[in-house]
């Protein structure tokens, strides 16, 4: 009798509550039964392997070759060595070469002063830093960097990074995040392009140097913003170029990208990592070079490990900007300061740079000289600006295939470092955006003689003839 009415009960209570209450209940009484009885996991069971299975497996184990199969011929298989210093000369494999190879604008690798100062810097310092900057890696020897190159490009404020491929590609994401878009030219360097990446932003790539396309992408972000305002209020806009593009050797049409900057509201980032110390009458780079004012780009990264001789780079532009990157650039707050042996060679540099302003006009002189005698080859094609110290040379008829060009390129090479001459093919990785054309990529520094540079078209000539 009492079970009966129960179970009335029971019935009339289901009947009045809504009904995905009472799946809901179901549901959750399933789950906890399924807590309480479901088997853990246990990873010691599983493992119960006897001594002949563990043989077994051992013995039908074929470990994969850590690299692939590699050619025989593949140039990295049979590297150019340098042994000692590759200032104006350098010894490649054993032969003394006119050094048109390294990025020694300057001259500096070798100087004596420099190489006095980094000498003292170790004696009362020591070698390295042994911290980041935030945290007891700042020596007064940084801060004074930073104040005199600030002073040197003639803006607000300077940070310096310890490794030259770091600091564009920390740049770029302290500032641009998930969201924001990225106009960038094709023919940007590998270190932008990692940059790019960890931002995590839209990247628009334009034609390399090509205003009308760049001006095309921003009118589409335009089109894009008008029909979405809210989100085109919160998304910023970069434009990334470099002063002297180190894959063409071109400098960029500054004074053009600035125009847009104002017309679209873009943030501006340039890359002087072959300009600076290069252009210009004071080597300031490529703003001194078109006399754009400094307010109208937002930052400027660049290298010291080209024109300045020593290791690391700096960021430079209004202090507002560039504080940011004290706690947002990674390569800044997360690795070991500047070793101060080496930012002292900076700032030494740097004081010969302000000495003697000539260095920059003979540099110009020897980047136009060899402009001149490598346009006249017969079997190679010069591209590049005549001002600029990093050229390339193409095959004036490559081949059909491009493992043939790079083939004969190096043989060019090869033959020219054996007649006293070191140049080097431009050495792209497989993971880069674009692929490039292969070429020969000369650099020019202001120690070379107008024999010289003669010298260097005619052996470049004589190697060409060679390959026939
Ligand atoms: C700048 O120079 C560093 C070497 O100092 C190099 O690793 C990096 O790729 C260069 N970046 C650009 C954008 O040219
Ligand atoms: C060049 O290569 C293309 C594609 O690989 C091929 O179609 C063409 O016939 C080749 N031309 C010559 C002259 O070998």
């Amino acid at each position: 009798m009492a079970t009966q009415w129960i179970l009335f009960e029971m019935f009339q209570v289901l009947h009045e509550v809504p009904f995905y209450h009472v799946l809901l209940e179901g549901g959750l009484l399933v789950w906890i039964l399924w807590l309480i009885f479901h088997k853990s996991y246990n990873p010691k069971e599983l493992q119960q392997l006897t001594e002949k299975e563990k043989e077994q497996l051992i013995e039908e184990w074929t470990p994969e070759p850590l690299v692939g199969n590699v050619p025989q011929n593949h140039p990295s298989l049979k590297p150019h060595i340098v042994s000692g210093k590759a200032g104006k000369y350098m010894n490649v494999n054993g032969h003394q070469c006119l050094n048109m190879a390294t990025h020694n604008y300057l001259g500096f690798v070798g100087n004596k002063d420099i190489e006095e100062s980094a000498v003292k810097t170790v004696q009362k310092y020591g070698v390295g830093s042994c911290g980041p900057r935030g945290f007891y890696g700042t020596v007064d020897v940084h801060l004074d960097l930073e104040d005199k190159l600030a002073e040197f490009m003639k803006m607000e404020e300077a940070v310096v990074y310890s490794y030259g491929f770091c600091t564009i590609a920390s740049a770029i994401p302290a500032y641009s995040k998930r969201g924001d878009v990225i106009f960038v030219d094709e023919d940007v360097n590998f270190a932008i392009q990692k940059g790019l990446d960890a931002s995590r932003s839209k990247i628009r790539f334009f034609k390399h140097n090509d205003m009308a396309d760049l001006e095309r992408l921003l009118l589409e972000q335009a089109e894009l913003d008008r029909r979405n305002p809210k989100k085109a209020q919160v998304t910023r806009r970069f434009l990334i170029v470099e002063g002297i593009y180190m894959n063409s050797g071109d400098i960029c049409p500054l004074p053009e990208l600035v125009e847009l900057r104002k017309k679209y509201k873009l943030r501006i980032f340039i890359d002087e990592n072959v300009s600076f110390g290069t252009l210009g009458d004071h080597g300031r780079g490529v703003t001194e070079y078109y006399n754009v004012p400094n307010d109208e780009v937002d930052v400027i990264s660049c290298s010291m490990e080209w024109a300045m001789a020593t290791i690391g780079g700096f960021c430079v532009g209004s202090s507002f900007v560039i504080e940011h990157q004290r706690l947002s650039g990674l390569g800044y707050s997360f690795s070991a300061s500047l070793p101060p042996l080496l930012a002292t060679a900076a700032i030494k540099a740097l004081d010969i740079m302000q000495t003697d302003p000539s260095m920059f006009m003979k540099l110009q002189m020897c980047c136009q000289h060899v402009h001149r005698a490598l346009s006249s080859l017969t079997l190679l094609t010069l591209k590049g600006h005549p001002d600029s110290p990093v050229k390339h040379l193409y095959l004036r008829d490559p081949p059909n295939c491009t493992d043939h060009e790079l083939c004969l390129l190096n043989k060019i090479v090869d033959f020219c470092i054996e007649h006293g001459v070191a140049v080097v093919t431009a050495a792209y990785l497989p993971v880069e955006k674009f692929t490039r054309r292969n070429s020969i990529r000369v650099t020019v520094n202001n120690m070379l003689t107008e024999d010289e540079i003669n010298n260097v078209a005619a052996v470049l000539e004589k190697a060409c003839e060679n390959l026939h």
